[in-house]
């Protein structure tokens, strides 16, 4: 394997092209409409949740731990036409202030070390939130990541070719992935990235949540009814 870089150091230039299966739709529409004024968007990545909250009339700073991610964010900002305000930072490290809401969509919460650093971050989510305040994340589910264990996976599009294998270490998900970026005609640049997924039971989430102090409910991938083989976890947490 090549020297690995940061996860997302290349992954950025692809992101939105190559997210699909994610009800971006529906989980837009229904965050938008169930938060209050001020929020933070934890791994914001290239900014989805943060500008189209944004552009509904929301105050939104969006967090990433990866520059390239944010280089993506503020660009799609710009396109936008939104000032959402972008800042680096490793949410473990985030020093948060007061605010109406907190979203962290799209397996950011899968890519925290485990189950201790997830109580640290919701008791310091519940102490920024305002009364009636929202903390709002999905997982990718133990279903999910426990049918990928020893999976390989690979693609071969006109902008990217790459190869995907994982395997569980301890309670995480390793995907090892090799990119091959087309140079020229007739090369290749190879790049790796390593990315970590913690694998949660909804049981053990909610157990913290409620301990913190939250009042949660679990959706299903669609924002649906929460099944067995629900893929995705989606968790509204109430500070009553
Ligand atoms: C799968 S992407 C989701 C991006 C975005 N929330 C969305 O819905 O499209 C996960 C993002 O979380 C970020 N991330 C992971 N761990 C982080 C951490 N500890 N602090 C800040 N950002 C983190 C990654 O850099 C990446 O941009």
């Amino acid at each position: 394997m090549e020297k690995s870089n940061l996860p997302y150091d290349v992954l950025a230039d692809f992101y939105d092209r190559l997210i699909s299966g994610y009800p971006y739709e529906k989980a837009l529409e229904k965050v938008s409409s169930v938060v209050g004024r001020k929020g933070i968007d934890l791994g914001t990545g290239s900014g989805k949740f943060a500008i189209y909250l944004c552009e509904k009339g929301h105050a939104v700073v969006g967090v990433d731990s990866s520059s390239k991610m944010l280089e993506k964010a503020r660009e799609n900002a710009r396109l936008a036409g939104v000032k959402t305000v972008f800042v680096q930072s490793d949410v473990m490290k985030l020093d948060f202030t007061k605010v109406d809401f907190v979203t962290a969509m799209c397996d950011v919460v899968n890519y925290l070390s485990g189950i201790k650093d997830f109580e640290k971050l919701s008791k310091k989510v519940f102490s920024a939130l305002s009364d009636g305040g929202r903390f709002i994340f999905d997982i990718s589910s133990e279903y999910k990541l426990k049918g990928m264990v020893g999976e390989q996976f690979f693609e071969d599009r006109e902008d990217l070719t790459y190869l995907w294998c994982n395997y569980q270490q301890k309670n995480q998900l390793v995907m090892n992935i090799a990119y091959f970026i087309p140079c020229g005609e007739e090369n290749y640049i190879r790049r790796d990235e390593i990315h970590k997924m913690s694998i949660y039971s909804v049981d053990e989430l909610v157990g913290v949540l409620e301990k913190v102090g939250f009042t949660v409910k679990t959706y299903g991938e669609k924002l649906d009814k929460l099944k067995d083989d629900s893929k995705r976890v989606f968790f509204f947490c109430d500070k009553k």
